[in-house]
């Protein structure tokens, strides 16, 4: 009786020996960070939409958020204040939730499921509609077509912009730095870079353009105190050096070599700090 029972207990040891070797040895090698919370901050069900893509605007009074009912082709913002979720209000898109194609004010523009969109610094949205194989434009003053417009079918075309063609597939990304969309275009299996305009790529909020010129200004001068400071010290160690030692030619300390004038770099640095400041 106790021997027929052994076999099974022996297995029963090696198998959960086994299972915590993995874990000592890490074959699963997963490391859980701590210190993030989730919390659901939009219930589609509750507001009748059907959340597909999320992008928060620009801005620091602005806590509003763009979400793309793909399926209704349908733009709508949110705002929260004290992080009370807002009304949601219907930005763009068809009415009766069809997919088409139209351009102009926000009321009346239509489009046909996209699925993603970027926002610039000017809070203008840009949308790959996939369905209509072009690239639209949501701005204050209503929504156009910014690239595909002429061709409105799948291709590869680069060039101006309306004269462009895209896959089936693809996605925007807005990046201010080059000023401009990537796109992944996954059907084409390509990176393309669609080129905005300056003006969509400044930042918008007055304060942090304020913000940067003082900035600007204190590197400035805190660039000329330093610069005087180490024209000072730099000075006495510099001026000596120059008749009493005469550097080989494997290490020329240019330093300490006098100009013409009889001046040394120091003097010169001191000098050029003087006019800037
Ligand atoms: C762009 O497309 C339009 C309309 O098809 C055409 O008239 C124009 O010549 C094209 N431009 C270029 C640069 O290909």
């Amino acid at each position: 009786m106790a021997s027929s029972s052994n076999p099974l207990i022996i297995i029963t040891i090696v198998v959960f020996l086994l299972i915590n070797l993995t874990q000592v040895i890490g074959v699963e090698n997963i490391l859980l960070e701590e210190g993030y919370t989730v919390t659901t901050i939009i219930d589609g069900d509750k507001l009748s939409v059907n959340p597909y893509a999320v992008i928060s605007l620009y801005g620091s009074s602005s806590s509003d958020l763009v979400i793309l009912d793909s399926v209704k082709s349908t733009f709508y913002t949110v705002s929260f204040s004290d992080s009370q979720v807002g009304e949601l209000k219907k930005l763009a898109g068809n009415t009766n939730g069809a997919a088409g194609y139209k351009d102009g004010d926000l009321g009346s523009a239509e489009f046909n499921k996209p699925k993603n969109f970027a926002v610039d610094k000017k809070n203008n949205i840009y949308i790959a509609d996939k369905g209509n194989h072009v690239i639209r434009k949501i701005s204050k003053t209503g929504v156009t077509t910014i690239a595909g417009g002429n061709i409105r079918k799948t291709g590869k075309a680069d060039g101006p912009a309306q004269n462009a063609s895209f896959s089936d597939d693809f996605e925007l990304a807005f990046d201010s730095q080059r000023c401009a969309l990537l796109i992944s275009d996954h059907g084409n299996r390509l990176i393309r870079q669609l080129d905005l305009k300056a003006e969509d790529c400044a930042d918008t909020s007055s304060g942090s353009v304020l913000g940067s010129t003082i900035a600007w200004s204190i590197g400035v001068v805190v660039t000329c105190l330093i610069g005087f400071v180490l024209g000072f010290a730099v000075r006495p160690y510099v001026l000596p050096y120059t008749g009493s030692f005469r550097p080989t030619s494997g290490q020329h300390d240019m330093e300490a070599l006098p100009n013409q004038s009889g001046e040394t770099s120091s003097d010169l640095l001191l000098r050029q700090q003087k006019r800037n400041c």
